[in-house]
């Protein structure tokens, strides 16, 4: 069932739980998701990032998503990830997405709250929820500059500066940043959880985790307690699923010279290794509750 991302996160709250958004920039991927979500019992995200148009155009990736979250026994809202140009943002819209964000993190705080308070206008035209960032994870979820280290240039979320965003700006749920990074980790993620926990004393809407694949499962589980309720996935898992379509080619070239591989057999194998992971992370984001559908 398509749900809007107002709804999803209420239900999140509801049940003291992380809504899982993966980025599902493939057919492999929207399957996978959806039905880990089935599964598993869980409300589920599935996400388009403007910055995936080169990987899957929105006009091809778009209904496919909203059709299989129509189609689907589990409450699933399809999103649009990272937008930073309200002309897209409102393609997307009229494709009939239930959740949009607009990242204006790497603005000033002045043309994200014009630029927020825009989308906000435009969003509330639709069934869609709206999510907005501040603070900067100093890494773009788009593949530049995939493998780093740049926490270093990442800037908290000043939980006073939240409450104000919100009141001005008009969103639905903030994503905001305490240690997490897009892409792969050099390092162990280091997260700041008293910088969560006074942005979640501060303000009343859900919160969002970005830069969340890589992060542990110990570290997943403080996140939820501390108000984490929707938390963004896709770097690890695109991972796991290319090592899986390698190890698939070495098996076969092991085997003997004359094997072929297919493409039919990387697809299935690249989802197979989606649905674990997903189902993995939707439960470890499921906190211990009862599945909720
Ligand atoms: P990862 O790169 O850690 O998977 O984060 C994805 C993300 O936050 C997309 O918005």
């Amino acid at each position: 069932m398509l749900v809007n991302l107002r709804d999803i996160c209420a239900v999140a709250e509801q049940h003291s739980i992380a809504v899982a958004s993966f980025n599902t920039p493939s057919f492999e991927a929207v399957r996978a998701a959806v039905e880990a979500a089935e599964e598993t019992g869980f409300p589920v995200i599935l996400s388009h990032a403007q910055g995936h148009e080169e990987i899957a155009p929105l006009e091809w990736i778009g209904p496919m998503m909203v059709e299989a979250a129509e189609r689907s026994s589990a409450l699933v809202c399809v999103h649009l990830d990272h937008c930073e140009d309200l002309s897209y943002m409102r393609k997307a819209l009229d494709l009939g997405f239930s959740g949009a964000m607009y990242d204006g993190s790497f603005l000033p705080y002045d043309e994200n709250v014009s630029n927020s308070k825009r989308a906000a206008r435009m969003v509330a035209n639709y069934d869609c929820g709206l999510e907005c960032e501040l603070g900067s994870m100093g890494t773009r979820e788009n593949g530049a500059g995939h493998e780093n280290d740049h926490v270093g240039q990442a800037t908290y979320t000043d939980p006073d500066q939240a409450a104000e965003f919100i009141e001005e700006t008009g969103l639905d749920i903030l994503a905001c940043s305490f240690g997490t990074v897009h892409g792969i980790y050099k390092g162990e993620p280091h997260l700041n959880y008293d910088v969560l926990r006074e942005i979640r004393n501060r303000v009343d809407v859900p919160l969002v985790m970005h830069g969340g694949s890589g992060v542990s499962d110990a570290d997943y589980q403080r996140c939820v307690e501390a108000g984490i309720r929707k938390v963004n996935y896709f770097t690890y898992g695109a991972k796991f699923a290319g090592e899986a379509v390698r190890k698939l080619i070495k098996d076969f070239e092991a085997k003997d010279s004359g094997s072929i591989v297919y493409w039919q057999d990387m697809t299935t194998v690249a989802h197979e290794t989606l649905f674990e992971d997903f189902k993995h992370v939707i439960n470890v984001l499921s906190n211990g509750q009862a599945p909720v559908a």
